[in-house]
């Protein structure tokens, strides 16, 4: 594997992509791990890999524009590899279509060769073509998502939302002040960026290696904070992190916590634990103690049972993810209509059991990175129908096209039993 070039990776990682039920992530940092590419060709071959993802339906277009017959599977992915580096990465067109050209096998190359040149050909007519299209061509989303957008936010706001999901997101970091405060991390990491208004957060220009490794941060959207801030623990207190890895609210849940107190962090996914582990261990925290367990099955296991009750409980449920799919690129190819149907009623049995181990004059905090009110405000009514106990706090939410920062929804609920 050492010896692939950063196009060569992008296009094995479109094929593993369309052919195995991988996410994305996963199958590109695999690829990643098994090759020896310098940091330049890494990011070469990630902005291949998401650009073509983020843009499918509209490369399609492209190739429909370009050949009304039959395109099969394997020439598709080099076309719109090829397509993607000529149209919208602005790619030199020698460079963009000699180095498709090289990827494909000597079968593809005539078709790949007089395809791409046909289309530098005519570039400012393709242009102005998909610029004539429909929404769901022009940014590349499903038609279902954009409807209900639309119908929930307005023409403008779904458009501003399909738009900002096609830009390469931002790396973001919270600096974590069990290790750090902000005025050192920044002396200490010079090309790190302070963020306006938000004093624990910055910019950086690539993955910090070093900050990450001796816990210095810890890589997250600042959206992400908004539940526990509303959760407000305390020091001393007993938090259940009832939904927690990797644990990137757990840790922030610690920091509020001054790392005093008790959080009980689970989650059912058994690779996704000693991921957890990892970063609280790295980030300085020592009151975790983590779980596996399923919400959804079972009785609750003796360990968590002899914590409860507890004094607050984040529930960061598992959801469709639509508010933050710039970051998660191909979760648009995955979600379908009934996801909205299915994804609730798991949400709402996790909460529901969650909900049984909250003091009397305990906080539960639902969360989700998701914008659909199915999941966010309907399913908090949903919970305070079936718990009269529960009242409503706070409730909040950042929108994309609103806040500039990923999607999130909490809400506050206070035990008044
Ligand atoms: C939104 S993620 C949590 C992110 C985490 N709070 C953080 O800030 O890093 C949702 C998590 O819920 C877990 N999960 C899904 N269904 C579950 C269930 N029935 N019981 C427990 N955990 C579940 C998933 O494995 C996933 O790790």
């Amino acid at each position: 594997m050492a010896q692939l070039s950063a196009r060569r990776v992008a296009l094995t990682g479109l094929r593993r992509w369309r052919m195995e039920a991988r996410f994305a992530d996963a199958i590109i940092s695999n690829l990643l791990a098994e090759t020896k590419l310098s940091i330049p060709d890494r990011g070469f071959a990630l902005e291949l890999f998401y650009g073509v993802l983020r843009n499918l339906t509209l490369l399609d277009f492209w190739i429909g524009c370009l050949r009304t017959s039959q395109v099969d599977v394997d020439l598709r992915d080099l076309l719109r590899l090829g397509l993607y580096q000529l149209f919208l990465l602005k790619t030199a067109e020698h460079a963009a279509v000699y180095e498709t050209v090289e990827l494909a096998s000597k079968r593809q190359r005539p078709t790949i060769n007089g395809m791409l040149r046909t289309a530098g050909r005519r570039r400012n007519e393709l242009l102005s073509r998909a610029g004539a299209q429909p929404l769901f061509v022009r940014t590349s989303h499903p038609q279902f998502l954009i409807r209900r957008w639309k119908e929930n936010f307005g023409a403008e706001a779904a458009e501003a939302l399909c738009e900002w999901d096609n830009e390469p997101p931002p790396v973001y970091g919270r600096i974590n002040r069990l290790k750090i405060d902000p005025e050192k991390f920044l002396s200490l990491y010079p090309e790190s960026g302070p963020i306006e208004r938000r004093p624990d957060f910055v910019e950086f220009q690539s993955v910090p290696t070093r900050a990450l490794a001796l816990g210095h941060c810890y890589i997250q959207d600042p959206s992400t904070l908004i539940a526990c801030e509303l959760l407000d623990p305390k020091p001393a207190e007993k938090v259940l992190d009832a939904c927690a890895a990797p644990g990137g609210k757990t840790a922030y849940i610690a920091q509020l916590m001054k790392n005093r107190g008790t959080i009980v962090a689970c989650d059912r996914d058994a690779a996704r634990l000693p991921v957890l582990k990892d970063n609280i261990a790295r980030l300085g925290i020592g009151i975790v103690h983590s779980f596996r367990h399923d919400w959804t099955r079972g009785r609750v296991s003796k360990e968590i049972a002899s914590v409860a009750p507890f004094d607050r409980i984040l529930v960061d449920a598992p959801c469709t993810n639509t508010g933050v799919m710039r970051r998660r690129v191909d979760v648009r190819w995955r979600l379908r209509p009934e996801d909205l149907i299915r994804m609730p009623d798991e949400q709402f049995e996790i909460t529901r059991t969650a909900t049984k181990l909250l003091k009397p004059g305990g906080v539960l905090v639902y969360s989700t990175c998701s914008i659909e009110p199915e999941e966010n405000g309907h399913l908090v009514e949903r919970l305070l129908n079936h718990f009269p106990q529960m009242r409503l706090g706070d409730e909040t939410s950042s929108l994309p096209f609103r806040d500039h920062f990923d999607g999130a929804f909490a809400a506050r609920l206070i035990n008044t039993a």
